[in-house]
């Protein structure tokens, strides 16, 4: 099985622009691709720190370079590895955020709603809360909310309804189990775009994935170089919106924060103006990169 095929690897490693005795962050090592790409182009002098959550990741993709270190970490701390090794500022930083395709095909880690395996979803095997506990503990509220923002599930009420009805009648452990409440909910054996929103919803969730993602964005902030640059590939509209505003408004919402002189806080030259996506040779060879939406800044 191969671990992960990068996505916009090209276009990714361009956008960082790197200067060959620079420092550079991977926060999203993965399987590794784009870390070795970074590497291609340091040289002596040149520092690259690789962080994933998920200790899988560096057991399986060790890259044995001088240049390189792994740090086992969400990236959401960045700030503080860094900081440890007496690094004060980066010239670029890259997140190619979500799951790599190992732990979508790796069954027993529980991202995929095919096969028959228990809901588990964590990217960090040691976090406390598992799909498991979200599904079969979250009230309704909170359910219909993360099927809503996470997964793009319109009406989500009265399915959440049938979900907590049938979770009182047994436990919701099995992929296997919750496909089989939403297809008796649907009347139907409801398509793989469907299931994978609600499996989306729950997995953004159980890794607390948009929260870590703007904490990371706004460190980014204070710990880049000016004209170091902000490299992010997301793969769903919530994030990719977050990133676009962050980068294009330096705030989260579609307009600038200012202060109260109506200074407005100014981050980043928006070396995108529109995203750019993976081109149909990309999808053609890796369909997973479908998807993926890339999006740089220059911090000013
Ligand atoms: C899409 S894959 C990255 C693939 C990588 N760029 C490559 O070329 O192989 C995303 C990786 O980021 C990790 N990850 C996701 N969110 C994270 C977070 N908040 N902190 C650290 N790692 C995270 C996942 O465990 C996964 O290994």
């Amino acid at each position: 099985m191969k671990y992960h095929v990068p996505v916009l690897l090209k276009e990714s490693i361009e956008g960082l622009s790197i200067k060959p005795k620079g420092t550079y962050l991977d926060l999203t090592f993965g399987g590794g691709g784009h870390s070795a790409k970074i590497l291609e182009k340091l040289s002596d002098g040149g520092k690259l720190l690789s962080f994933d959550t998920d200790e899988d990741a560096f057991l399986r993709n060790k890259i044995n370079n001088k240049k390189i270190e792994l740090v086992k970490s969400n990236f959401k701390f960045f700030d503080n590895h860094i900081k440890q090794r007496g690094i004060q500022k980066v010239d670029g930083i890259l997140a190619d955020l979500g799951v790599s395709s190992y732990q979508i095909d790796k069954e027993e880690r529980g991202f995929t709603y095919q096969g028959k395996t228990k809901m588990d979803m964590r990217m960090n095997t040691k976090d406390s809360i598992d799909a498991i506990e979200v599904i079969n503990t979250y009230d309704q509220e909170k359910l219909e909310d993360i099927f809503f923002k996470y997964g793009d599930i319109q009406k989500p009420k009265k399915i959440v309804k049938e979900i907590i009805k049938e979770r009182q009648k047994k436990k919701i452990v099995d992929n296997t189990d919750f496909v089989e409440v939403l297809n008796n909910i649907f009347k139907t054996n409801i398509s793989f775009k469907l299931l994978s929103k609600f499996f989306q919803a729950i997995r953004i969730e159980v890794n607390d994935e948009i929260n870590s993602l703007k904490i990371m964005l706004k460190k980014s902030v204070d710990y880049l170089n000016s004209k170091g640059r902000l490299v992010v590939i997301s793969y769903h509209s919530l994030e990719d919106r977050i990133v676009k505003n962050f980068i294009n408004k330096s705030s989260f919402s579609s307009d600038y924060n200012k202060d109260i002189y109506g200074v407005k806080d100014e981050f980043f030259l928006k070396i995108t103006k529109k995203p750019i996506i993976p081109s149909s040779d990309e999808i053609n060879v890796n369909p997973r990169s479908r998807s993926a939406k890339l999006r740089i800044g220059e911090r000013l």
